[in-house]
């Protein structure tokens, strides 16, 4: 894949990390030369199913799972961190579901089980590393996946936006509070990337009328296509990897140009 070893003996969860950019992230780490990467998610046949062809490959990927909404359960997930590995170099805060939810009419429960997914499970797990980081002394990286939604309108989209401009806020204050311990936070901006959360209706996202139309024809993403996993999964490492050392509390747009049109 790539000839970098910047990842030599490190340990890196992904959350999320199954399928889509979290899978291109645990790829890439071990890749790398992670020590040990351990995805989570909440489904283990599909987590499960990961894992194994990653470790096919002769890399060192376990899966464990976990909702990253539910504070007692990412409290097992880091006791297990702990007891397993003893350590934490590496985490990103990759999951999230996208749902469509007119405001009017939208239900609270609806509006909420985004934000406990995207806010309240990054604030949880982050947290959680960082305090075993702290207690090991790890000068470590967090990584938290947003969308060029956190600071943008979308129809339907209240919730997913709110909670994405939510993240990017705490990847900001937890990189202030975090940096006196070493440890670095920051952010993608993730732009359109083929994966399972775009396809809409069943239709790839690039394969659409409207994408061709308005993202392609008329160059609102100035590279004119979607972005591959893998080129997101570049950008974390990157922030991950010590060639990111000066880099704090960023929120960087990984996005074809996306965001400086209008
Ligand atoms: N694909 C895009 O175009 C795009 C654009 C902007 C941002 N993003 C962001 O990229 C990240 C990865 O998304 P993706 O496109 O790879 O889609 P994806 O659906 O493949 O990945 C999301 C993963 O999170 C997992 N997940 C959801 N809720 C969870 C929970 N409560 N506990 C544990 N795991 C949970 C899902 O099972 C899935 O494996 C997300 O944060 C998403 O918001 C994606």
């Amino acid at each position: 894949m790539n000839e970098m070893r910047r990842f030599e003996g490190k340990t890196a969860l992904v959350t999320g990390g199954a399928t889509g950019v979290g899978y291109a992230v645990a790829e890439r780490f071990a890749c790398e030369g992670a020590g040990q990467v351990v995805i989570v998610g909440r489904r283990p046949d599909v987590g499960g199913s990961a894992a194994r062809t990653l470790r096919a490959q002769g890399l060192n990927v376990d899966f464990i799972p976990c909702d990253i909404s539910d504070e007692s359960a990412v409290s097992e997930l880091f006791r297990t961190i702990r007891s397993q590995y003893g350590r934490l170099d590496i985490l990103v805060n990759n999951a999230a579901a996208f749902e469509p939810l007119p405001f009017l009419g939208a239900e609270r429960a609806r509006w909420r089980k985004t934000f406990d997914i995207i806010v309240d499970g990054a604030w949880l797990c982050t947290q959680e590393a960082a305090k075993l980081m702290v207690d090991t002394g790890t000068k470590g990286a967090i990584i938290n996946v947003s969308s060029i939604n956190g600071n943008r309108a979308l129809e339907d989209s209240s919730a997913y936006n709110a909670a994405k401009g939510a993240l990017d806020q705490l990847t900001r204050n937890t990189a202030l509070e975090l940096m006196d311990y070493g440890i670095r936070v920051n952010s993608v901006a993730l732009g359109f990337i083929e994966t399972p959360m775009s396809i809409v209706d069943g239709v790839p996202e690039h394969e659409t009328d409207w994408f061709k139309d308005i993202y392609v024809g008329r160059r609102k993403i100035p590279q004119r296509r979607q972005g591959q996993r893998g080129e997101a999964a570049a950008a974390i490492a990157f922030l991950a990897s010590e060639d990111a050392s000066y880099i704090c509390g960023a929120v960087l747009p990984v996005d074809g140009g996306l965001s400086i049109t209008f």
